[in-house]
């Protein structure tokens, strides 16, 4: 499928999604959202894929937010509805059952941001800057910022960074937990893509499983958290990829994972 908002590409089960609206700095517009749902829906359906990445078409930003063209003027009802589709496409991406990289190349401002806390986790490039700047324009975060960033950094820093919009820088963000690892620009691919790897090597099973337990035992309480992930490590158990690891531990060689949900 061709799209005219983002790129798809696939490489060795892993699959990369670019915004790809250089000249709006690949802001955020009702197209791009519904094409973004559409590519990820693909990648579930495709079981060849074992890790997505998303990043930003150009050098200069990841996405640097909804797209404010498209957002003037809204009715409060339009407005509402703009919000649920960029949220229901996040939530789309938090649902993936595979790991979900951001690599944010620049600009990620508000549903850039927001866009990149709906992945696993983030890889930033050293010139790049985060923020939820949507006070600026009388506005608040619509794609989930509220809710997800306070979860990942904490109430007290998330309502400082909406209530001012002040746009951090990639090492600020990398001190406050919203990004793990910082890289020069030219080398934040090759890390993700290298990241990205180790993690198809390992048993489909097991990562699904871990991200599950991760996702929906911070949804709830710890002894319900510790009973999900019981349930996932019985899971893993008797996959083909745990016996393979365990038996390949003990015969003292690299284990090869097959990767099939069984
Ligand atoms: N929406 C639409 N167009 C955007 C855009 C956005 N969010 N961000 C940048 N652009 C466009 C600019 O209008 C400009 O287009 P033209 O050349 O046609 O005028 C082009 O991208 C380049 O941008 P600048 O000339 O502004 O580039 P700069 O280097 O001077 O500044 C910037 C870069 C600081 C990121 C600045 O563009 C900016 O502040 N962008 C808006 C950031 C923002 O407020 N994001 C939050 C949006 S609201 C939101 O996201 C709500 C939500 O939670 C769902």
């Amino acid at each position: 499928m061709t799209y005219e908002n983002i790129l798809v590409a696939e490489e060795e089960g892993i699959a990369v999604i670019t915004f790809n609206r250089p000249k709006a700095l690949n802001a955020l517009n009702s197209n791009l959202l519904k094409e973004l749902s559409q590519a990820v829906d693909a990648v579930a359906a495709n079981s060849g894929i074992r890790v997505l990445v998303l990043t930003g078409a150009g050098e200069k930003a990841f996405v640097a937010g909804a797209d404010i063209k498209e957002l003037a003027g809204l009715s409060a009802l339009q407005a509402k509805l703009f919000a649920k589709k960029g949220q229901d496409v996040i939530n789309k991406l938090c649902a993936l059952p595979i790991p979900v990289i951001a690599a944010v190349n620049g600009y990620a401002l508000g549903g850039g941001t927001e866009m990149a806390l709906a992945c696993d986790f983030i890889y930033a490039s050293e010139n790049a800057s985060m923020g939820l700047p949507e006070t600026n324009l009388g506005l608040i975060p619509g794609f989930g910022g509220t809710q997800r960033l306070a979860r990942l950094i904490g109430p007290n820093q998330a309502k400082e960074m909406i209530y001012t919009g002040k746009i951090i820088a990639a090492a600020q963000a990398r001190e406050l937990g919203l990004v793990n690892q910082v890289f020069p620009a030219e080398e934040l691919m090759d890390e993700v893509m290298a990241t990205a790897r180790a993690m198809v090597s390992k048993g489909r099973v097991s990562l699904r499983a871990a991200k599950e337990a991760v996702n929906n035992g911070l949804d709830t309480d710890l002894s319900t958290g510790l009973k999900i992930e019981q349930d996932g490590f019985a899971l893993c158990m008797v996959s083909e990829d745990a016996q393979e690891g365990t038996r390949a531990f003990i015969e003292k060689r690299k284990a090869v994972f097959k990767g099939r949900l069984a």
